[in-house]
């Protein structure tokens, strides 16, 4: 399925050789699905809590990178002598510096650019980059650095990039491959049986990162190895990729992760940064650190890229699905990568005839990456607009034409069944929770002010799977470390992990600590993205606590010459079901007091064959509409997710209504700009970059969590929750809008001149 390469490698076996026990499904919980706060929370919010950003080393330089001002140019020269000259100023690299030829941006068997590469592709593309003994040194220092460019034709506009003598990004055209065609049934002679037939086009736009942690590195040589505190979202995959830059051992690089303040698929890989700070602290014999400054990080760390959609339905007069179409150009900007964003479209709602296209293609701008939900978005605002309009074509409501089209099976997956499939319970309880049925049919304001509601509804590509393992090492005291190579990226991983770990030992969440994200000292964990962490790794993390469960038990009916059988574990005891007179605290456990520690290691089992397992979700919307200015305000949300097992419901509302808000910024701010004239961003800022604000956020927004355990797929019951908890948003509020005020608009983000050119259409 697409997009998923970026999160882990299908068919991977677990770290361990012996696989899991299998578990069986927890028949009542003690610590999982309760309101905990975080095991971090103090830390987090009291500003003790150490992130990369935050790391200083004795000796320490620090770094900064020049970079292209030009959308496309080639360096002519670089002299670097002006900047070693200044005060401070410690090493100096360009692109004709050693280690400025790595290979960088691999894919198709290729690589498609260096590490510093004369010939710059975008605006924000390396060049040179220089360490000093202060950051003030190094702004100094990129300001005296000297470059000639030769300033080349760019394109801009992803329909323009094919056209004929369109400016090449890279030699051999501007297609990032062929384009991608999936076809099931007859779509024409769907569309010909249909009663009602849509078609429109719609445009999503460029969204950029803004984690509020930007991304940088501190690294630390150690003879001929290499320490790096980088702030990501897979430590194992930066491992990877800064050995293979750098020729060394992956024994030799240990990345640290610790806390990190957000990554949303923009620190799935490593960054040219971190091998930049090592090339320059190899070069000084210090440590350097090198994070970006907010203008790069809009400029340099990619995007959700913009896409054109068209989408084409028809129906039969009761609603049911005749035929889907829908063609996506999208923009990989300077760099491969997928701008592929019709896959929702063929699986969420059951329909016999689908046709889906993708293209994706080069253009000279900011690379795209994997952002929350990498193309689910975008397909869900034209698709789910489409349907929006293909119920009002029916005369529908358009919750009852969702509910007329679940599907029952994966169409383009063998027809596989859904190990659990919530969607329609989504749409049900949702619009229960949001009072649709009375909001629908309200009278839509007076004036210019007008009130509208809409549904979006989606699921998520997949749940994940092995690779995972964990660590759990017993104390004599009864305390226990869960160990784990996954990050936490921001969404509470720690913290349900460890009331897993804590479930399974009977002992409370406090007595657990937890060590993660550090490829010198935890397993092998998958980047944590793809919404998969949690499906991923917590059945590793409870295989690893039975292990330790079942050595204490082990240890326990030898000292209390019991049958290991009539013994369980409760409130930090071992007990016999049968007499709870016989009960023995784990601190008096004589075999755990002799050993030390007891270990157990836990690894993920494989998913079941036969069935596929993704999440589901539904979105609710209420807007207010000025129709005089066109301002847009989303006045209350409902999400209703199915995500499978809720570890948490605190964390599981946190990241639900982040979800909402993220969808929020699509709907009706965040958007790239870039100049025609000039080719450079003229948002490259968190002032002009609009992402949501507190004044942004309706005040109303309830999450509905359908908690179904979906126990067949793993020993935990869970699905995933950040992506989906974001995808339909958009589409629910775009839909909103048009009940509000009858007006489609088409283009995201619908800003009041937006909303006024669509409404002056309508009316012309
Ligand atoms: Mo992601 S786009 O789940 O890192």
């Amino acid at each position: 399925m697409d997009n998923s390469g970026a999160y882990f490698v299908a068919g991977a076996l677990p770290e361990a050789a012996s696989p899991a026990e299998p578990l069986p499904p927890w028949t009542s919980t003690q610590v999982v699905g309760a309101r905990l706060p975080r095991v971090d929370a103090y830390e987090r919010v009291s500003g003790t809590a150490v992130y990369p950003i935050d790391v200083v080393l004795p000796d320490m330089l620090y770094a900064g990178i020049l970079r292209c001002p030009h959308p496309h140019a080639r360096v002519k020269s670089v002299d670097l002598a002006p900047a070693l000259a200044l005060p401070g100023v410690r090493a100096a690299l360009g692109p004709a510096s050693p280690g400025a030829d790595i290979p960088w941006y691999r894919a198709q068997g290729r690589a498609w650019s260096r590490l510093l590469d004369p010939h710059c592709r975008h605006q924000g593309d390396e060049v040179a980059a220089v360490a000093a003994e202060t950051p003030y040194q190094v702004a100094d220092a990129l300001k005296a650095i000297a470059v000639e460019y030769e300033v080349l034709p760019f394109v801009l506009d992803e329909e323009q990039a094919t056209a004929p003598g369109a400016p090449p990004v890279h030699e051999g055209g501007n297609r990032v491959g062929e384009p991608a065609v999936y076809e099931r049934g007859d779509v024409a002679a769907g569309l010909a049986a249909a009663a009602a037939v849509v078609e429109r086009t719609f445009r999503t736009a460029c969204e950029l990162h803004a984690p509020m942690e930007v991304h940088g590195s501190v690294v630390r040589w150690d003879g001929n190895r290499l320490t790096v505190w980088d702030t990501t979202q897979g430590v194992f995959a930066v491992q990877a990729e800064v050995a293979r830059a750098l020729g060394l051992p992956l024994a030799h690089v240990r990345v640290i992760g610790s806390y990190m303040g957000g990554g949303f698929g923009a620190k799935l890989e490593a960054g040219k940064y971190t091998v930049l700070a090592a090339l320059l602290a190899r070069a000084t014999g210090r440590p350097v650190k090198l994070f970006l400054p907010r203008e790069d990080t809009f400029l340099a760390t990619g995007n959700r890229p913009a896409n054109r959609l068209t989408v084409k339905l028809g129906a039969a007069r009761d609603g049911t699905l005749t035929a889907i179409e829908i063609t996506s150009l999208g923009a990989a900007g300077a760099y491969p990568a997928s701008a592929a964003a019709t896959f929702m479209a063929t699986e969420l709602y059951a329909c016999p005839n689908v046709r889906a296209r993708d293209e994706t293609v080069f253009i000279h701008a900011g690379r795209a990456r994997p952002m929350r939900a990498p193309g689910y978005p975008q397909c869900a605002w034209a698709l789910e607009q489409a349907m929006d309009e293909l119920a009002g074509k029916l005369g529908m409501d358009p919750l009852a034409l969702r509910l007329k089209n679940v599907p029952r099976t994966a169409q383009r997956r063998g027809n596989l069944p859904y190990s659990t499939a919530g969607l329609e319970e989504c749409l049900r309880r949702g619009a229960e929770a949001f009072g649709w049925e009375r909001a629908r049919r309200a009278r839509p304001g007076q004036g210019t002010t007008r009130r509208g509601v809409g549904v979006a509804a989606c699921f998520w590509g997949f749940s994940g799977g092995p690779p995972s393992t964990a660590i759990v090492k017993l104390f004599p005291d009864g305390s226990a470390t869960l160990t784990m190579g996954a990050s936490d990226i921001g969404t509470g991983t720690k913290t349900v992990m460890a009331m897993v770990a804590a479930e399974e030992l009977a002992i409370p969440v406090e007595r657990i600590a937890v060590e993660h994200a550090d490829t010198g000292t935890t397993p092998y964990a998958t980047p944590s993205g793809g919404s998969k962490t949690v499906p991923t790794d917590s059945p590793a993390v409870r295989a690893a606590a039975a292990a330790v469960r079942r050595q204490v038990l082990e240890l326990a009916a030898a000292q209390l010459k019991r049958p290991v059988e009539e013994l369980t574990l409760r409130e930090g005891r071992v007990v016999a079901a049968a007499d709870p007179s016989v009960s023995l605290p784990l601190s008096a456990l004589e075999g755990l007091q002799r050993q030390g520690v007891l270990v157990g290691v836990g690894t993920r089992a494989p998913n079941p064959e036969g069935t596929v397992t993704v999440p589901f979700a539904a979105h609710f919307a209420e807007v207010e509409v000025n129709t005089a200015t066109g301002e847009v305000r989303v006045l209350r949300v409902v999400a209703a997710q199915d995500s499978g097992r809720v570890l948490n419901r605190l964390t599981f509302d946190n990241q639900t209504l982040g979800g909402v808000v993220m969808g929020l910024g699509f709907a009706l701010t965040e958007e790239r700009i870039l100049d025609p004239a000039t080719g450079r961003m003229v948002n490259a800022n968190l002032h002009d970059y609009k992402i949501p604000t507190m004044l942004d956020v309706p005040v109303e927004m309830a999450c509905v969590a359908i908690d179904r355990p979906d126990e067949g797929f793993n020993s935990t019951g869970t699905k995933g929750l950040g992506e989906p908890a974001t995808i339909p948003t958009a589409a629910a509020v775009a839909n909103a809008v048009f009940h509000a005020t009858g007006v489609r608009v088409t283009d995201a983000p619908i800003t009041p001149a937006r909303f006024l050119a669509a409404a002056g259409g309508k009316r012309g």
